[in-house]
């Protein structure tokens, strides 16, 4: 089975998870944490890392300390993994639900600015939906397959209207905008290291941020809001969201192959690009010129989307289509989906996903490529 994104285990994990084993730092303390914690802060060009158990985690504590509480709204786009709008729900707030852009699939800002023009009015000091008073305290962009929207527009955005950014980078590991990282362009980051990512340590996350005090905040949270080293004194209710040491040590080693896990997926977007061109309506993610992507998870669109997903499923290469999008779950249908006409349906029928580990060959991007053309 050609996998569609699986973990390449090819360096020091064995090692340095050996020296958890070997002296008993294996759980929730131990140096690989830390190491870790600065790695993907460094990598990420920020000052401050704090690990979480998952990306899921990481996103509802950044935006706990976003000030987002019951009752509240974040904004967020409507096509994305539903860990984004979990997170939300999570805080006691509900998403606003923003339609996504045909060509880049990321939130489409005009249908943004549209919505906070119309939609939103100015009350205390609060950014509020017109319709029931509630305050907006949050715009949660996801860098979607590690593609990034304008984020110039979209920090002018949020600056204007008084929304604080959390950015769901849990795909972008290894992408820029304009030359600067993704996490670093709101209040806090948060990235991923799920099986399917760039790099993974089984399951966990990492929290980036400028802020010495969040960065504080973050960790105090994460780890059950512990106020005093030796008495069990706690100070608030915190969670059990910390990273343990023998998969940072994981972590650890694969940040240390990262530059090359962004190489192979920068060729193999190449390669399947310069195989499928041409190919019936085929046609790709678009990037724009300010931003150097990771090329995460490679993604094809087309009106044969079925017929792609059965012959390369059916020859054991592991195909999916996108994310059912939110508006269309159950939970998520009384949430607002603000939209002109619901794109996210157009993307949903149209994109797949298709094998793109870091460890495919190119033999195996060609056979891939020449199942995909066999359809039309
Ligand atoms: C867009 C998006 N948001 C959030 C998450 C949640 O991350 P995790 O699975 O580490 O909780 C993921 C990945 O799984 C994701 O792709």
């Amino acid at each position: 089975m050609l996998l569609l994104s699986g973990p390449n285990i090819a360096g020091n994990e064995w090692k340095y998870v050996k020296e958890c084993l070997d002296t008993g730092w294996v759980s929730s303390v131990g140096a690989f944490v830390t190491q870790f914690e600065n790695m993907v802060a460094e990598f990420a060009g920020c000052k401050y890392g704090v690990a979480t158990s998952n990306g899921t985690a990481a996103l509802q504590i950044a935006l706990q300390l976003a000030g987002v509480e019951r009752n509240d709204y974040v904004i967020v786009p409507n096509v994305t993994f539903i860990a984004s709008i979990n997170s939300i729900k999570y805080t006691g707030a509900d998403p606003i639900l923003i339609d996504v852009d045909t060509k880049t699939w990321q939130m489409d800002l005009d249908v943004l600015e549209e919505f906070l023009q119309n939609e939103t009015t100015e009350k205390n000091g609060d950014l509020v939906y017109r319709k029931d008073g509630r305050p907006i305290r949050s715009i949660m962009p996801v860098h979607v397959l590690g593609n990034i929207c304008d984020m110039d527009r979209l920090i002018n955005l949020a600056e204007r209207y008084k929304l604080k950014i959390v950015e769901d980078s849990t795909e972008s590991l290894g992408s820029y905008y304009k030359g600067k990282h993704t996490g670093g362009f709101g209040l806090m980051g948060c990235f991923s290291f799920n099986g399917n990512k760039i790099i993974t340590t089984g399951g966990g996350g990492v929290i980036v941020t400028d802020d010495e005090e969040l960065a504080r905040k973050a960790k105090h949270l994460t780890t059950q809001a512990k106020s005093d080293p030796f008495e069990y004194v706690h100070d608030e209710i915190g969670y059990n969201f910390r990273l343990v040491n023998v998969l940072a040590a994981m972590g650890v080693a694969q940040m240390e192959l990262l530059p090359s896990f962004i190489k192979r997926k920068k060729e193999i977007d190449a390669l399947y690009k310069k195989e499928l061109k041409g190919t019936g309506d085929i046609c790709f993610q678009k990037v724009e010129t300010d931003v150097d992507a990771n090329c995460w998870l490679f993604t094809i669109m087309t009106e044969k989307q079925k017929d792609v997903l059965k012959v390369l499923n059916d020859n054991k290469m592991q195909s999916r289509p996108f994310w059912v999008p939110m508006n269309k779950l159950k939970m998520f249908k009384d949430d607002v989906y603000y939209n002109k006409d619901d794109k996210s349906d157009y993307i949903y029928q149209r994109c797949l996903s298709i094998p793109c580990s870091t460890y495919i060959t190119d033999d195996e991007v060609r056979e891939v490529a020449e199942k995909i053309r066999s359809v039309y």
